[in-house]
């Protein structure tokens, strides 16, 4: 799969020059020391880490994917700076740097279930405090691991407490709705309704036998009925309920992203 894998034996300097970025970057912020409240600092190193990490390895973290990340930090800052205002405990700082980090294995590879693994993996090297590492939410609430093995009264209670999962804390909400609202459709940003999943997410995806167990897991889960139908209910809710909190819908944020851009 080209362009979605570092280039063949430069996997290793490509690895060691991103957790040398990032410490250099982000030793000395909060990402890294813990405890808040978030300032330029953190943005700032964030900002500087991604544009190294562009240098390092531009054929997979590409223009697009850095595109995304930026705008997904900026989506969340917008998202936490209304919550706030309406009286949720959110920092609109810390929000943007973790939207600004949620595809940080992406900075590696692209393939859905091994960059999630490498995430983990390079911010521990990194040394990412888990104070901050907690409020990212984990990948696998909506990825629907192991359902394919459930009976439907079991995947239905998974569902449901995954639901509560993701708003139970206001930066997983935050910043999964920035992530699904950050990207472009026909050049423009897209709006809630193009975000539900139609099939084409996993089924583009083939299987292969360098397919590591996480990516297999996550293809499975996707690729069957069921997977998808619990992502876009999962994603149904947690919209109902950012558009309570936010007291707005989440077509007007998007339309004044569009009006802030230009
Ligand atoms: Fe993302």
């Amino acid at each position: 799969m080209e362009g979605k894998d570092p280039p063949v034996g430069q996997e290793l300097d490509i690895w060691q020059s991103l957790i040398g970025s990032g410490k250099r970057n982000l030793a000395s912020t909060k990402v890294v020391l813990g405890g808040g409240p978030f300032g330029e600092e953190e943005i700032n190193g964030i900002d500087r880490f991604i544009s190294e990490a562009a240098q390092i390895n531009p054929e997979v973290f590409n223009p697009s994917t850095q595109e995304h990340l930026q705008l997904a930090g900026r989506y969340a800052r917008l998202f936490a700076t209304i919550l706030q205002a309406r009286g949720v405990d959110i920092d609109p700082a810390k929000a943007e740097a973790l939207g600004k980090v949620h595809d940080l294995g992406r900075m590696f590879t692209h393939r859905k279930g091994r960059n999630e693994v490498i995430e983990t993996a390079l911010m521990k090297k990194i040394g990412f405090s888990s104070d901050f590492r907690k409020d990212l939410y984990p990948d696998t609430i909506f990825a629907p691991l192991g359902l394919e093995k459930m009976t439907p009264k079991k995947v239905a209670g998974k569902i449901t407490s995954s639901v509560t999962d993701i708003v139970s804390n206001p930066y997983w909400a935050v910043v999964l709705t920035a992530d699904l609202l950050a990207k472009k459709k026909d050049g423009r940003l897209r709006r809630w309704e193009d975000v539900t999943v139609q099939g084409h997410f996993f089924k583009k995806y083939e299987e292969s036998p360098e397919m590591w167990p996480s990516e297999k897991r996550r293809w499975v889960g996707g690729k069957m009925k069921g997977g998808e139908q619990a992502i876009n209910y999962q994603y149904t809710h947690m919209g109902r309920w950012m558009e309570k909190m936010l007291g707005v819908s989440l077509d007007e944020v998007v339309e004044h992203m569009e009006m802030s851009q230009i």
